[in-house]
């Protein structure tokens, strides 16, 4: 489902405000996410490094974090996510975030800035095809 120039506005302001949470001493690559939900609220992250590098965990899934802390798992349902960083630079979500992000809103929106410093769209399908589901079938080999 498609947002309003004014949703994506608010969005865009509130991942900014996230930006400066960051806890970055490592990569000095700060980033913001802000979420909005079906449910019409939008909860943000930032990205919190760690001394033991692969403890990081990305903005996005912060953000994640955030809405299903506040409206439960079962329900919180993603419309659209917004990356910021700064510097401003392009940054795509990564590969673990594309597949967070899929299991509450495989139709969402993602905007961020792009390789070329355009700022594009994608829903997480498009970022993320045959994203790994867990089936029936996993659990009960034949
Ligand atoms: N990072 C994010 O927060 N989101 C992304 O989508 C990509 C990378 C963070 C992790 C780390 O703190 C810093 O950016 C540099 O990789």
């Amino acid at each position: 489902m498609k947002i309003s120039n004014q949703e994506l506005n608010l969005l865009k302001d509130k991942a900014q405000q996230a930006l400066t949470k960051a806890y970055a001493p490592y990569s000095k690559f700060r980033v913001g996410a802000a979420i909005l939900t079906d449910e019409g609220n939008i909860f943000t992250g930032c990205n919190i490094e760690n001394s033991s590098y692969g403890l990081t965990i990305c903005a996005e899934r912060a953000a994640v974090a955030s809405a299903i802390a506040n409206e439960g798992g079962e329900i919180m349902k993603i419309r659209a996510v917004v990356i910021v960083t700064e510097p401003e630079k392009p940054c795509a979500p990564c590969g673990a975030c594309r597949q967070v992000l899929s299991e509450f809103g495989l139709e969402a929106i993602v905007f961020f800035q792009g390789q070329d410093q355009e700022i594009k769209q994608l829903t997480v399908a498009e970022l993320l095809p045959e994203a790994f589901e867990l089936t029936i079938r996993h659990l009960h080999k034949p």
